[in-house]
């Protein structure tokens, strides 16, 4: 039977929207909040999405995992994706802050590839939460990925991303250097648009 056709695909579904709609609510409930608060937002914008199907079993396929509802649920973590694009670096950090102080979620991994970018220069801030859904007497928890980076390191993913999935199968080390330097450069700029926002907060 088709994965689509099985009530247990169906099933998991349902409860991963529910959990997609829990955490985009409780996100804008707490950036709400904070803004509230400090008078200031730190969000450029957010984009919450599902994965597809069709992503979701190239994963697994590619990890040597079979297809079936069971392996989506346990090994592809990023089923529900949410992306915090913001304007700072320190504001990526506030928003990792006010994520972790939450009590709406559960933390199970961080990576900050910000810090320690990864190896094709790819920098942000992921986080890998458990959102509680209630059903019926039981709570489930689900897994979700929140991505967390400034509108510097969304730029130089996205153009990254066309570069390397898009355009080419095998991408060339001239356009790994290439992107790699790149990532330096964007970095460099984070961290002058850091020093002036630092100048502005403290003549204030
Ligand atoms: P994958 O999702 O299979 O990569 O699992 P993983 O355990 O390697 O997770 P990782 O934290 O490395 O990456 C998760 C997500 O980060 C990816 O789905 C992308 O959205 C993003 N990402 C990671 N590396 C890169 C990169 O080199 N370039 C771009 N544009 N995005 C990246
Ligand atoms: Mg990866």
């Amino acid at each position: 039977m088709k994965i689509t056709e099985q009530p247990e695909y169906q099933e998991m579904m349902l409860k991963y929207n529910f959990a997609m709609q829990r955490l985009e609510t409780e996100l804008n409930i707490l950036l709400k909040e904070y803004e509230y608060k400090k008078g200031y937002n730190p969000v450029e914008h957010i984009k919450t999405r599902m994965k597809s199907l069709e992503s979701a079993l190239k994963k697994l396929e590619e990890k040597g995992y079979e297809a079936s509802v069971d392996n989506l649920v346990r090994k592809v973590y990023d089923m529900i994706g949410v992306r915090i694009v913001c304007s700072f670096l320190s504001d990526v950090y506030d928003i990792v802050e006010l994520i972790r102080g939450s009590k709406q979620f559960i933390i199970k991994r961080e990576n900050n590839y910000i810090d320690y970018p990864k190896e094709s220069g790819y920098r942000s801030y992921h986080l890998i939460v458990l959102v509680p859904i209630h059903l019926g007497e039981r709570t489930e928890y689900i897994e979700a990925e929140i991505q967390i980076r400034t509108v510097a390191m969304d730029f130089w993913a996205s153009l990254d991303h066309k570069l390397r999935y898009k355009i080419v199968d095998r991408v060339s080390d001239e356009i790994k250097m290439g992107t790699l330097e790149c990532s330096r450069d964007i970095y460099e700029l984070d961290l002058k648009m850091q020093s002036l926002y630092d100048l502005l907060k403290n003549n204030d």
